[in-house]
């Protein structure tokens, strides 16, 4: 039994799933589990990383799991996905923006990330790239062009704090921010960086090293030009429309 998932490969039936869609929080992953599957099962809701399994059409099974917060509970939910058999990985997040063009409702579909995760460089050395399956990650592209959904293709920031590694000054209890973090906003903005997060660089690194298929699709929900704090009110419809796109995109 992988210990932190909570469940084995037994506990997938005879027509075992291949994909996961993974997600920061449980309770996304109880919505997508119960708006978008069928004969529901809980798999388990150890230390609050809820997972379920489920039919989507044509009985297509599909694992939904919770990474928990950042790089490290993310790696180890990633490896035992992998020990139980999971082949693709669509992360289902949230994001701040950064460019001013990417506003909060609109959807972000990572094609690389920038990795400042201490966990992803266990995985893999800082230099390694950490960058998303080509094939899923058009499918995310097509399938937001389809529902006419905004969305933004692009490289994302993904790094180990909320406060300190994305610059929020006014909302942290700490104001004083290391000086090499100061202005690393702006740094990443002029690198044409979209998007900070703290969980697509990890997973693109594992899935070069151990050899599996992930994508990123994350809502935006905080826009960085304009303010540090998380847009609240418009955080479900963002959800929502980035769940679609993974749903859509793998619905076959
Ligand atoms: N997740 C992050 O990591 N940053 C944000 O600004 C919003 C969601």
């Amino acid at each position: 039994m992988p210990y932190h998932i909570g469940f084995e490969i037994a506990d997938l039936g005879d027509n075992k799933p291949e994909i996961a869609l993974l997600s920061g929080e449980p309770e996304r992953t109880g919505k997508i589990a119960h708006t978008y599957l069928q004969n529901v099962k809980l798999l388990s809701k150890y230390r609050g990383l809820h997972s379920y399994l489920g039919d989507l059409a044509l009985n297509q099974p599909i694992l939904v799991a919770t990474s928990g917060m950042g790089a490290p509970s993310t790696s180890i939910i990633v490896n035992e996905l992998i020990q139980i058999g999971i082949k693709k990985i669509i992360r289902i997040g949230t994001c701040g923006s950064i460019q001013s063009h990417v506003k909060v409702g609109d959807i972000v579909i990572s094609k690389a990330a920038l990795c400042r995760q201490g966990a992803a460089n266990d995985i893999a050395p800082i230099e390694y790239p950490a960058v998303a399956d080509p094939f899923l990650t058009v499918a995310l592209v097509e399938t937001a062009q389809k529902l006419g959904i905004n969305y933004h293709l692009g490289i994302t920031a993904s790094v180990d704090t909320f406060y300190e590694g994305q610059e929020r000054i006014e909302s942290s209890a700490n104001p004083h921010l290391q000086s090499h973090l100061l202005g690393i906003t702006e740094q990443y903005r002029n690198l044409n960086i979209l998007n900070y997060e703290m969980e697509s660089g990890v997973l693109l690194k594992m899935a070069g090293v151990y050899n599996f298929k992930a994508a990123c699709v994350c809502a935006v929900i905080a826009q960085r030009n304009n303010q540090e704090n998380i847009v609240v009110a418009d955080k479900d419809l963002a959800v929502s429309r980035a769940i679609e796109v993974a749903i859509k995109a793998i619905d076959n």
